[in-house]
């Protein structure tokens, strides 16, 4: 259990959202008018990479099959049929940081 640095995910801007790799994990980070928000980088449903989508500040969309999510909840939207994980983060001294409570890896990675 940790704070783990996110280099370089200061620069996205509001309302948009990027892919980063921590320990070799795909993290997406997400931001609007609030602050920074973390999840897995692979959709729920098929596992798309989620940085091919949209954040409209509000929502955010996979573009594979338009499932959306509250982005600051995870809370599933509209035709998703699951919510999406989200990690605590921290922006401090202009950098974003993101809490792992559990081992970073994804059930992909176990096969
Ligand atoms: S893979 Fe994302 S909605 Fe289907």
């Amino acid at each position: 259990m940790t704070w783990k640095l996110i280099e370089g995910a200061d620069n996205v801007l509001e309302n948009d959202m990027k892919e980063f790799e921590v320990d070799g994990v795909g993290i997406l980070i997400a931001r609007n008018a609030t602050g920074y928000f973390a999840y897995p980088a692979l959709c729920p449903h098929m596992e798309a990479q989620l940085a091919f989508g949209t954040c409209d500040g509000k929502l955010i969309t996979c573009m594979q099959h338009l499932w959306q999510w509250d982005m600051e909840t995870g809370d599933p939207v509209g035709m998703a049929e699951e919510p999406i994980k989200t990690y605590r983060t921290k922006h401090e001294n202009g950098q974003v940081y993101i809490w792992f409570e559990e081992e970073l890896k994804y059930a992909y990675m176990e096969e």
